[in-house]
């Protein structure tokens, strides 16, 4: 019997047919210990069930993105056990690091197979670009002179692709001042490059466990809830939402538009510790 609409689940988005389809899982903050918990919950267990339901219903996306603390103890065994997830799934992935990664290492483990940590990838008609925002020992975010060179030479090289710039740190506040202590702390250098290469449609990042959908100087930017905890948008002081874990699927149009949204687990996974003050 054929399927129809009536029978699909009520959260059920199918991903547009035509433009580049993805689909962003990030923050998921693994272990090397499978059973270890953040803030309460299994970071393993909600990773697995928000891929899951990303894959159901987004049927074959062209690529998945992976922004940002990946591994929350930059753990070899960490990093081995995501790269199996994401092996298994036999979709193109790209990888990019965050604060509580390794970036070495996940060269090392995340590079293999369809799993990449290149710094870009063009398809359909658009470029995807794959920056390093870390700074070593540290939470924050800043886009060095290196990766300010590459970002340049990948502009240069593709005028006439549709861009999207893909992150960890939000490059601009979002409004919560202990997030914003994170933020990236040279965006003027970010955006100069990015006035200067029209082509630059969108810029995504990860890091701040919230939606986040916004224009800043003709440029589309999105932020993510994470795969395990989410934050409370808005506030001064470090909160956890009682939000689902999810995902953000996009369609990048022929046309430089985007089409997105979130999509979430149907609940919160119990043992999540909402009165948390950090950590
Ligand atoms: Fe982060």
């Amino acid at each position: 019997m054929g399927s129809s609409p009536d029978n699909q689940p009520a959260n059920f988005k199918r991903l547009p047919v035509e433009g580049l389809n993805l689909l962003q899982l990030t923050d998921s903050h693994l272990y090397a210990d499978p059973s270890r918990c953040l803030l309460g919950i299994n970071t393993l267990e909600t990773f697995d069930q928000v891929l899951a339901q990303a894959l159901q219903e987004s049927g074959t996306p062209d690529f998945i993105l992976a922004t940002g603390d990946l591994v929350h103890d930059a753990s070899d065994t960490g990093y081995k056990r995501l790269f199996g997830r994401l092996q298994l799934t036999e979709i193109p992935t790209y990888c990019l690091p965050g604060n509580h990664d390794i970036p070495g290492k996940m060269k090392q483990i995340l590079n293999q197979d369809n799993v990449h940590t290149i710094p870009s990838v063009q398809a359909k008609g658009w470029s995807l670009i794959f920056l390093d925002s870390t700074i070593p020992n540290s939470d924050g975010g800043r886009i060095d002179e290196n990766e300010l060179e590459l970002l340049e030479v990948l502009l240069q090289s593709h005028p006439d692709k549709n861009t999207m710039i893909c992150m960890h740190h939000h490059p601009v506040p979002v409004g919560s001042r202990w997030m914003d202590t994170m933020v990236l702390e040279n965006p003027d250098a970010l955006f100069k490059l990015i006035g200067a290469n029209p082509q630059v449609k969108a810029l995504l990042c990860g890091h701040i466990h919230q939606a986040f959908d916004t224009e800043y100087r003709g440029v589309r930017l999105l932020g993510t809830p994470s795969t395990c905890v989410q934050f409370i948008p808005r506030v001064d002081d470090f909160a956890i939402d009682a939000i689902p874990p999810g995902y953000r699927w996009m369609s990048l149009q022929p046309d430089g538009t985007i089409q997105t949204g979130l999509n979430l687990l149907p609940k919160i996974p119990s043992g999540l510790d909402l009165a948390s003050m950090g950590y």
